[in-house]
């Protein structure tokens, strides 16, 4: 084979690798918020361990929560109800209240009933803050994709906290999901 056309086969794979790479991702957003009692008599955050420093830390160290949270359509708790929050918040940084946040986002309704989103990340406590997701199972085997949470309000008298969630989930061009 001459080197000219050594050169236009390798620039004909490289085209092709690239078209395959841009056509191969396809990205999903689905929106909900999340109802997180604090306190009162239907609290869905419980704290389940402190370490001896927690007390005396700041950033209340080793502080551990675990979590099952309504998930809505809207705002709105008595919107329609899409499933549940569930996991793991642990006080992981000696200088900032940033916690490690482990969430599965759990559908029991609509079209993923049954299907589990993995979060993984650092809540920072910002006005924005960013979850990876990690995978998934049902509809979402083998999805990646990131997460981003406000908090949309805050009612200290009942406890009730309402987060609003998009995510942004990445999956193969030939697995059909909806926008929600
Ligand atoms: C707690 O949940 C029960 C059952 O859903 C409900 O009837 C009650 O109003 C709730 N209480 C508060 C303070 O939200
Ligand atoms: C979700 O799926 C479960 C298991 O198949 C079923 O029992 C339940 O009725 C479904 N929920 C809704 C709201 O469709």
């Amino acid at each position: 084979m001459g080197k000219l056309s050594t050169i236009s086969m390798l620039c004909v794979l490289i085209l092709a690798m690239l078209g395959g790479f841009s056509n191969a991702r396809k990205v999903t957003k689905l929106h909900f918020y999340v109802q997180d009692i604090i306190s009162g008599p239907n609290q869905t955050v419980w704290e389940v361990a402190r370490a001896e420093i927690t007390a005396n830390s700041a950033t209340t160290f080793g502080l551990v929560r675990v979590v099952d949270d309504l998930i809505t359509a809207t705002a709105d708790p008595n919107s329609k109800a899409l499933g549940r929050l569930q996991g793991q918040v642990t006080f992981a940084d000696f200088e900032e209240s940033a916690p490690l946040m482990n969430l599965n986002v759990v559908f029991k309704a609509g079209t993923y009933n049954g299907s589990v989103i993995t979060m993984l990340g650092r809540n920072a406590v910002t006005d924005k803050r960013e979850y990876a997701i990690v995978g998934g199972s049902g509809d979402f085997r083998l999805v990646k994709g990131h997460a981003i949470t406000s908090t949309y309000s805050v009612d200290l008298a009942t406890g009730h906290v309402v987060l609003e969630y998009t995510l942004y989930v990445v999956h193969g061009k030939s697995s059909t999901l909806s926008d929600m």
